[in-house]
């Protein structure tokens, strides 16, 4: 079954044709130059560049997996959760694909297609496992029990992992998008200098906070321009680094062991962090554990591991019709 599928959730306008769990073409067109001007996204920019590109990524899309139209068997897209106004601009380009090939419209959720990049990934790896999803807008802790059907355990009660790198970064001077400049400078620097608190969560234990840890880098920055003391900033990022790498392996190690899951995905943008996968993988072998995340080329937002999820949603039989709307925020495990 060959799925065209279509993500525009953030900043990056991408399509991509799968055919099960078989990538045949995923075309990602970034918008991360314009949004660098700026410090972060701005949505309407997001929406604009989703309208003027998409097009000519599904053509590409198409062209590089070497199908037409009319061998697409259903179109699947990403409808929450994410920036509304872009959401919308693939939402409504994906109906009127399906309206018009009079195919399938399969409607998927954008952090279930984070955990689909491990299907790609990993051909053998199948639920029930567990998985600790980071990126840029969410922190959550899943039950992966069937390919649809999620449990959350706990997630972030404020800023995301990599909403905390990012504006941590953007406080340092270091180029958007922070985590990744972050993770790069942290690579050569020893990570014990400066005193970084672990925040404590009392709404659960697989529960994440990560404002905290934030505010306490802005007080460092502060405090030293104050008393115009340099910092040393690869120290610092890779302070942070370290830290937010103890509070995510913490949990997720307490959650499996809870759980009794020997199996472990990691997905989303931030499971691209060199620190994470590193230790992830060191404490997953000493427990016996076995780990799984993405290819990098999947870590960040793609249309290939919506295409995927897409598959598995559609034989779960969530086909929308022309009524589906987008929404910025949806549990991963809605109904
Ligand atoms: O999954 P994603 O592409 O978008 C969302 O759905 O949010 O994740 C983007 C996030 C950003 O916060 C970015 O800084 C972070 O992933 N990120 C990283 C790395 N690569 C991307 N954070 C830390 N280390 C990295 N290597």
């Amino acid at each position: 079954m060959k799925i065209l599928a279509i993500e525009s959730s953030c900043d990056e306008t991408a399509a991509a044709v799968t055919e099960e769990r078989r990538v045949l073409s995923s075309v990602v067109a970034t918008q991360i130059e314009e949004h660098r001007l700026y410090g972060g996204v701005v949505p309407e920019i997001a929406s604009r560049r989703h309208v003027e590109s998409i097009s000519q990524v599904l053509k590409e899309a198409l062209d590089q997996a070497g199908v037409t139209l009319r061998e697409i068997d259903a179109v699947a897209v990403t409808f929450a959760p994410g920036l509304i106004g872009a959401l919308l601009v693939g939402v409504n380009f994906a109906k009127g694909l399906a309206f018009s090939l009079q195919k399938p419209l399969v409607p998927v959720h954008h952090l279930r297609s984070h955990i689909a990049a491990n299907y790609i990934t990993h051909p053998e790896l199948e639920p029930p496992f567990l998985c600790l999803l980071v990126s840029g807008g969410n922190t959550v802790l899943v039950e992966v029990r069937d390919y649809t059907g999620f449990r959350i355990l706990g997630g972030t009660k404020d800023d995301a992992a990599g909403e905390c790198f990012d504006k941590a970064a953007r406080a340092m001077g270091l180029a958007y998008p922070g985590g990744v400049t972050l993770d790069r400078i942290a690579t050569t620097a020893d990570h014990q200098k400066y005193p970084l608190p672990f925040p404590h969560v009392s709404t659960g234990e697989y529960d994440f906070s990560f404002s905290g840890l934030k505010t306490a880098v802005m007080n460092l920055i502060n405090r030293s321009a104050m008393k115009n003391e340099a910092l040393d900033i690869p120290v610092l990022c890779a302070t942070l680094r370290q830290r937010v790498c103890d509070i995510l392996i913490e949990k997720t190690l307490l959650a499996a062991k809870h759980t009794g899951c020997q199996r472990i995905a990691v997905a989303g943008g931030v499971s691209a962090n060199s620190e994470l996968r590193r230790r992830m993988t060191e404490e997953c072998r000493k427990r016996g554990l076995s780990l799984y995340y993405p290819d990098l080329c999947y870590c960040g937002d793609n249309a290939a591991m919506v295409g995927v999820q897409g598959y598995y949603e559609f034989l779960s039989g969530n086909i929308a019709d022309s009524s589906l709307n987008a929404f910025a925020t949806m549990n991963i495990d809605y109904r």
